[in-house]
């Protein structure tokens, strides 16, 4: 229609000015042709009249000349008629011949031209015509034409070239919009088609077309050209995507079309648990779970997890698998069941008493076992074997978590060559020097090695992994993509800081910040006007709990006016329950909880307030949004999502964060308090700041975490992982076309 519009009315314009111009041509034309009608005319007229004309003025018949005269002018084109004998004498002229024609002016009239005379009723031609005779041998007749129709006839004709070229142009413009309409559609549906790679194919039923099949591999690189310049693009301005389950969804449906996509954790988003006749749905206190629901939800792929609640067994199809989240279906878990032995020495033994301690720079020394080694390669085992089974094609996206998994990949690779394998370690990867005292270090890196991309929450730890493997493996180390080539397969390291789901979800924050203030407060027995400190964790040694204790006392100590006023409530899941060095950590967290409530409580609220027991999201967030401060001292953690919820939780745009450098989270959040959870001193004076902080200094602060919670959230930590994998992808096929390997 714009298009239509965009045309025909410059056309219009244009054929209108065209009938103006030449409405002048026009004019002259008509009036050329019609002088010269005239001009015929009078000289029929003079040759009819002549014999007796000369017989009446022969005659000396004067009167009865003008009678005779005065007849003719009866034709409603002769104006008058009249008849000079000589140049001297007077006119012989009709009723209305003008006064302006004389006899002796007559000459003037028979030259060559267009013999006008303008009076006031309008133009006449005048023409003078010889009519000699014996008797008056100069004799002329005169015979003047009535020239007003000319002009009439002028503005009709001019009308009727304007509307034939107004005409012209509607035609002129309907004929051009139909055939570009006809030609746009075709040529769009051609193009579609031709991307689509249909259009040079012989349509059946669409009788004879020209055979176009040469031009195939033409349609089919312009296609890839354009998907890979989008792709490009899309990857070039990653920054630039708003990120949400929306965009993800977008992202794995336009560059993963109809992939496969595996994630593989030991822990399982839902558990079932049974209690009596019951049977209770169990969301786990894990970052890694936190992290990865909302991303499983967005991409429906399957997740293979262990088994482990105790009816999870009793709500499986026949292929282990179950549809969650238990109220709105949108993926699948595949369950992979362990006998004790094997959670014994795979989990508890080797991944939690070896690689946990190792990672975490906690003072809590590892130990390996190669009984618990051997379970941790047979359980490794038996996952791969799950993963082969789920993948509906050869090349499945596999993502694998942790350090539960570091053998997977390189066993996936070998059941599965062409698998894109995204190996996330979520928590921090030691210096070379701490990591050599593992026994099975070689096999450790070079399992890891199988993958494709291998993530880290910083870049600290991915400097640390290519070092140790550097140190350690026979590999080709380049610093410069960040790659570590072995085994003839290349792996890239790395950052993809994890986040959690942007926004919180509404019923996270849908009670009232007041409403949970004064909950909160008397639910635990403290008075309104309480001041509240919030730490959220599992009851894990590297979360600093026992040094977080330390720094409450200790601002007991130096600011005593908070004794009776403050209390902070340290909300601890049980954690690993079956390790020795978890029970010893969960004493020792409830005596010095004991101890420190002992010794400031007297009467009134105590100042620690210890909840050893698993709370639901919803319970953890309505903690958060009663308090004036939330503590996260972890003595060393991989990012530490509990920061990023407290923040995602305020919406009031108040409440103080303080946060242990020793967090990945710290290097994103650098407007929360920044402490070492070791200096008991500083811990407290943060803890007093923090109390005593301006309700302005809370929001500046809290508005920019916010900020940057919501634009690095966890869509965009999966989102970038995809988009580098689709990348690899594009790479790979692209070396198989070129006879290079992947
Ligand atoms: C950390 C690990 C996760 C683990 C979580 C809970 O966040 O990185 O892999 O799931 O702790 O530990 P759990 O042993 O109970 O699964």
């Amino acid at each position: 229609m714009k298009l239509s519009l965009r045309f025909v009315l410059p056309l219009l314009l244009v054929l209108a000015g065209i009938a103006y111009g030449i409405a002048p041509l026009v004019d002259q034309l008509t009036l050329r042709w019609f002088v010269k009608d005239i001009d015929m005319r009078s000289v029929l007229i003079a040759n009819t009249i002549q014999e007796s004309l000369l017989e009446q003025l022969e005659a000396g018949k004067r009167a009865k000349t003008v009678g005779f005269f005065n007849r003719i002018t009866k034709d409603e084109r002769l104006y008058g008629i009249g008849y000079c004998a000589t140049p001297a004498g007077t006119v012989l002229a009709s009723r209305s011949l003008p006064e302006q024609i004389h006899c002796h002016d007559l000459e003037s009239w028979m030259g060559p031209g267009q013999h006008l005379l303008q009076t006031a009723t309008g133009p006449l031609h005048v023409t003078v015509k010889p009519m000699e005779s014996e008797a008056a041998p100069a004799g002329r007749l005169v015979l003047v034409h009535d020239m007003s129709f000319v002009e009439r006839r002028s503005e009709e004709t001019k009308l009727y070239v304007f509307y034939f070229f107004m005409g012209l142009a509607l035609v002129i413009s309907l004929i051009t919009v139909v055939i570009a309409q006809l030609s746009w559609r075709g040529w769009m549906s051609g193009m579609q088609a031709l991307l689509r790679g249909e259009g040079l194919l012989r349509q059946p039923g669409a009788g004879v077309q020209p055979r176009l099949s040469e031009f195939k591999p033409i349609a089919r690189d312009l296609q890839r050209l354009i998907h890979e310049l989008e792709s490009d693009a899309r990857a070039r301005d990653e920054d630039q995507i708003t990120w949400s389950p929306e965009s993800l969804r977008a992202i794995l449906h336009g560059e993963l079309r109809g992939e496969d996509v595996i994630v593989v954790s030991n822990r399982e988003p839902y558990i079932h648990q049974r209690r009596g006749d019951r049977i209770e749905v169990q969301q786990p206190a894990s970052g890694l779970v936190t992290a990865l629901e909302p991303i499983m939800r967005a991409c429906s792929g399957t997740w293979i997890a262990h088994g482990s609640g105790s009816a999870d067994r009793e709500v499986v199809d026949k292929d282990d698998r179950v549809a969650v989240p238990p109220d709105h279906p949108a993926y699948q878990i595949r369950r992979v069941w362990l006998t004790p032995e094997e959670e014994a020495g795979y989990y508890y033994g080797f991944a939690n008493e070896g690689m946990w301690p190792l990672c975490h720079i906690a003072h809590v020394r590892p130990t390996f076992r190669s009984s618990d080694w051997a379970q941790y390669v047979a359980v490794n085992h038996k996952f791969a074997q799950a993963v082969v089974s789920e993948s509906k094609t050869k090349n499945p996206i596999v993502l694998v978590q942790d350090y539960h998994f570091a053998l997977l990949p390189k066993m996936i690779r070998e059941e599965l060559p062409d698998a894109i394998i995204i190996t996330f370690w979520h928590i921090p990867w030691p210096n070379p020097e701490s990591f050599a005292i593992c026994p099975w270090r070689d096999e450790v890196l070079a399992g890891m090695l199988g993958s494709s991309i291998l993530g880290f929450h910083t870049q600290f730890h991915c400097n640390n992994f290519v070092d140790t493997v550097d140190r350690f493996l026979e590999a080709r180390v380049d610093r410069e993509s960040f790659t570590v080539s072995f085994g003839g397969k290349t792996t890239a390291v790395r950052r993809y800081p994890i986040s959690i789901a942007w926004p919180p979800e509404p019923e996270m924050v849908a009670k009232p910040i007041a409403d949970c203030r004064s909950d909160i407060r008397s639910k635990n027995g403290l008075p309104p006007e309480h001041k509240l400190g919030v730490g959220v964790d599992r009851l894990d040694y590297t979360k600093g709990i026992v040094e977080r204790f330390h720094a409450i006392e200790r601002l007991l100590e130096l600011h005593p006016e908070w004794i009776g006023r403050f209390s902070f409530v340290q909300v601890a899941a049980p954690t690993r329950t079956g390790i020795d060095e978890y029970r010893h950590h969960e004493v020792q967290v409830r005596e010095l909880a004991a101890r420190i409530n002992a010794r400031f409580a007297q009467s009134g609220p105590p100042p620690i307030v210890l909840k050893v027991e698993h709370h639901e999201s919803r319970d953890v967030y309505e903690y958060f949004r009663a308090s004036d401060l939330c503590f996260v001292s972890s003595l060393h953690d991989g990012m530490n999502l509990v920061a990023k919820e407290f923040v995602a939780a305020r919406d009031d745009e108040r409440g103080v964060l303080i946060l242990s450098q020793f967090t990945g989270a710290a290097r994103e959040l650098p407007e929360a308090l920044i402490v070492n959870p070791y200096d008991a001193d500083q811990c407290a004076t943060a803890l007093n700041m923090a109390l005593v902080m301006p309700a302005e200094e809370q929001r500046d602060r809290m508005r920019l975490m916010r900020g940057l919670v919501a634009e690095f959230n966890v869509f965009r930590w999966a989102g970038r992982m995809l988009l580098h994998a689709a990348a690899m992808r594009r790479r790979s096929r692209l070396g198989e076309k070129n006879g290079r390997g992947g």
